[in-house]
């Protein structure tokens, strides 16, 4: 399977700054063909960034869609606002959302329902926090997530399972490769419970990704791909990464 290496910007850089970093990814991209690359921009840049990177592989998405069509929902953005953009994938469910704006697994699976009837891709993610680790409570957690957050309407190729451990997110803690390894293929197991073809959904690790861990990550056995916060805000980090992909 052709890794995935998928930038969540989060709510990082302006204009400027993103007409630069598109600049840089543009001239220091090289060959693409084993890997497939994704950015996920704040929503008021989504437009410019897909028309900044028309004529490259690289895709774009957002980080979150609501689960409503249209209508009296001020500050909601839908779906098919992110479709008729020229958005292909959407993140649900970061943790950062479930801890902000206190998003439940419900939610969730109704919002990816949402993206799916539109041909969005959606990127679903799952992770244990500090406590629930030391406690020994992390399969369980992240397989209740898993469970919950996927509607029926889930396959293998509309949906990405991104597993990021709360600790280890902008935190510079990263999971050992073992560690990543024994939930990716706890992962791979419990979608075996959902989808027909679970061998083919793409599993991203995400969590402090940088380019000195990230051929030891990607090298693991179950792991597809990353989900990059903070190295994906340089273009020769965020490439680095690829290429060690
Ligand atoms: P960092 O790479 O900054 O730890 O963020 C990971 C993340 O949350 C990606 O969605």
């Amino acid at each position: 399977m052709k890794k995935l290496i998928a930038g969540n910007w989060k709510m990082n850089l302006n204009k400027a700054e993103i007409k630069t970093l598109l600049g840089d990814i543009k001239a220091q991209l090289k060959d693409s063909e084993n890997t497939d690359y994704l950015v996920c921009p704040p929503y008021v840049y989504l437009d410019m960034v897909v028309q900044g990177l028309q004529g490259t592989p690289i895709a774009v998405g957002a980080q979150d869609c609501t689960l409503n069509d249209n209508g009296a929902y001020t500050g909601d953005i839908s779906a098919a606002m992110l479709k008729d953009i020229g958005a292909q994938f959407v993140i649900l469910g970061h943790s950062e959302r479930r801890t902000h704006h206190k998003e439940n697994s419900a939610l969730i699976s109704k919002k990816a329902q949402k993206a799916h009837a539109l041909d969005l891709i959606s990127i679903i993610c799952v992770g244990e926090t500090l406590a629930q680790r030391e406690t020994g409570q992390e399969q369980e957690t992240v397989k209740q997530q898993l469970l919950d957050s996927l509607p029926n309407t889930a396959t293998s190729h509309n949906t990405i399972i991104a597993y990021e451990p709360v600790w280890a997110i902008g935190t510079g803690k990263t999971a050992s490769p073992e560690d990543v390894q024994a939930m990716h293929g706890f992962i791979r197991t419990t979608l075996a419970q959902h989808f027909d073809g679970p061998q083919n959904v793409h599993i991203l690790y995400g969590g402090s990704m940088k380019p000195e861990n990230a051929k030891a990550l990607l090298a693991t056995p179950n792991v597809d791909g990353g989900l990059i916060g903070g190295a994906s805000l340089k273009a020769d980090h965020f490439l680095a990464i690829g290429n060690a992909a």
